[in-house]
C-alpha cells in the first residue's frame, strides 16, 4: 500500500504519525511510505532517519495526499486539509468527531474512510491508543506540579522529595486509573508522601497491592478530600467517567481550607476538569491562580514532550498500520474486531451510532453500505 504521513499543522502540535522505526516495519513488508519533508522534526526524527529506512521524502503535504492511499496522521484534519482528502483515502488519526460538526461534515463529503485512534477498542471496554496519552499526562503531572511548587512560580516552596531532616512534600491524586497510577508511582519515586482516592474499591485493591509504602489508598469522598486539602501540597486530578463531564471534587469553597501555594493539577481539564476553578491553559501559558491556590490545568499535555510521545503512540498504533497495510482496511476491519470499532465514517456514512446521534445525522451499518 501507499502510505502517507503529513506534517502535523494543528497549532501546538509537534507529534508525527510514524516513527523511522515504523517506516523500517512498512517498508519490510513491500509498502511505499511517503513522508513530508520536516514532518517528524520537531519529535526529533528527521528526514535522513526516514530515507535511512526507506521512506520517500516530499516537500508538500499536497504531494503527500496525491501519493499516498492511507494516511497516517496525529490530529484530526484541520480545515486547510480538508481539499486534499479524497474518496480514495483511508485517514487513520485521531478524530474526535463528537466534538465538531464542521469536521463531521467535511469527512463526509470527502467520501474517504475515517479510521479513528479513540475509538479502537478492546473487548474489556478499554481504548488501547488512548492509554499512553494517559500514561505520559499522568507521569507528567509531577514534573509540573513539583516545579509549580517552586517560590518563583508562587508555589508553597517546598521541594517534593524532601531532604535527610526535613519531610517530604504530600500528594493527593484523585482517580485512580491510567493517570491516577501513573502519577502517583512517579510521586512515590521522589520520595513524596502519597495519597491516591478513588470510588472503585477493586481498583483501588490493586492500588494498594503493587505501590510502595509510600502510597496509602482511600476511598473518594467529599469528607476525606476536605480532611486531606488541609495539608497537602500538590493535588492531581485524573478522574474519569466515561462519556460523561469529570464531577467536580474540589470545589470553589475547598481553595480557602488549602495552605497558600499549594498547587493543583487537573489533567482531566479535557473532559471539563474535575476542579470547579478549572480553565484550560496552554504550555504558553500554563498556570493561573485563584485563592493563592495554584492551578494548573493544560488540556494537551503530551504535546509537551513529542519525543516521548511520538514514541508512545506509535508504539501502539503501528501494529494496526500493519494490519490495514497488508490487508487493506476492510478486511483488517473483519479480522479485527477493535480495529472494526474505529471505523467511524466510511465512504459518506457515518458507521458509528454515538457520532450520528450527537449530530442527528443517518447512522448506517457496514452491511447496510
Ligand atoms: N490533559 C491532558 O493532556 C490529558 C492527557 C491524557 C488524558 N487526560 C484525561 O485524564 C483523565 C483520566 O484519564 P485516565 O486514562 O486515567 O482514565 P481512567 O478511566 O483510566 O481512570 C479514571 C479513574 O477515575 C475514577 N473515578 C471516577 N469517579 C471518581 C471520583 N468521584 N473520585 C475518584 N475517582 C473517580 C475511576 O474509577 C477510574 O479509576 C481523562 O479525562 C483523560 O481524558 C488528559
Amino acid at each position: 500500500m501507499k502510505i502517507g504521513v503529513p506534517g502535523e499543522i494543528k497549532n501546538h502540535e509537534n507529534r508525527v504519525g510514524i516513527t523511522p522505526s515504523g517506516v523500517f516495519e512498512l517498508v519490510k513488508r513491500n509498502h511505499t511510505v511517503y513522508v513530508q519533508k520536516d514532518a517528524g522534526f520537531k519529535s526529533g526524527f528527521f528526514d535522513d532517519d526516514y530515507s535511512d529506512v526507506g521512506a520517500i521524502i516530499l516537500d508538500t503535504i499536497e504531494e503527500v495526499y496525491e501519493a499516498a492511499t492511507m494516511i497516517v496522521k496525529v490530529k484530526e484534519p484541520i480545515e486547510k486539509e480538508y481539499e486534499l482528502i479524497k474518496p480514495h483515502h483511508l485517514l487513520f488519526t485521531f478524530f474526535h468527531f463528537a466534538s465538531s460538526r464542521t469536521l463531521t461534515e467535511a469527512m463526509l463529503r470527502s467520501g474517504s474512510v475515517c479510521i479513528a485512534y479513540e475509538t479502537v477498542e478492546e473487548e474489556d471496554g478499554s481504548l488501547p491508543l488512548l492509554i499512553p496519552m494517559s500514561e505520559v499526562a499522568g507521569r507528567m503531572s509531577i514534573q509540573e506540579g513539583a516545579k509549580c511548587l517552586e517560590k518563583p512560580v508562587k508555589g508553597r516552596g517546598i521541594l517534593l522529595g524532601g531532604v535527610p531532616g526535613v519531610p517530604p512534600g504530600k500528594v493527593l491524586v484523585l482517580g485512580g486509573g491510567v493517570v491516577g497510577v501513573q502519577a502517583a508511582k512517579m510521586a512515590a519515586g521522589l520520595g513524596a508522601i502519597v495519597t491516591i482516592m478513588d470510588i472503585d474499591m477493586k481498583q483501588l485493591r490493586y492500588i494498594s497491592d503493587i505501590m510502595p509504602k509510600n502510597v496509602t489508598t482511600e476511598l473518594s469522598s467529599e469528607y476525606n478530600i476536605r480532611k486531606h486539602i488541609k495539608h497537602t501540597d500538590l493535588i492531581i486530578g485524573g478522574v474519569l467517567i466515561k462519556g460523561a463531564k469529570a464531577p467536580k471534587l474540589i470545589t470553589k469553597d475547598m481553595l480557602k481550607d488549602m495552605r497558600p501555594g499549594t498547587v493543583m493539577v487537573d489533567v482531566a481539564v479535557d473532559q471539563g476538569g474535575c476542579f470547579e476553578t478549572t480553565k484550560a491553559t496552554t504550555h504558553e501559558n500554563p498556570t493561573y491562580i485563584i485563592d493563592d491556590v495554584v492551578h494548573y490545568c493544560v488540556a494537551n499535555m503530551p504535546g509537551a514532550v513529542p519525543y516521548t510521545s511520538t514514541l508512545a503512540l506509535t508504539n501502539v498504533t503501528l501494529p494496526y498500520i500493519v494490519k490495514i497495510a497488508d490487508a487493506g482496511w476492510k478486511k483488517a476491519c473483519e479480522q479485527d474486531k477493535r480495529l472494526a470499532k474505529g471505523l467511524n465514517i466510511v465512504n459518506g456514512a457515518i458507521v458509528y451510532k454515538e457520532i450520528a446521534e450527537t449530530f442527528n445525522l443517518d447512522f448506517k451499518t457496514l452491511n447496510d453500505l
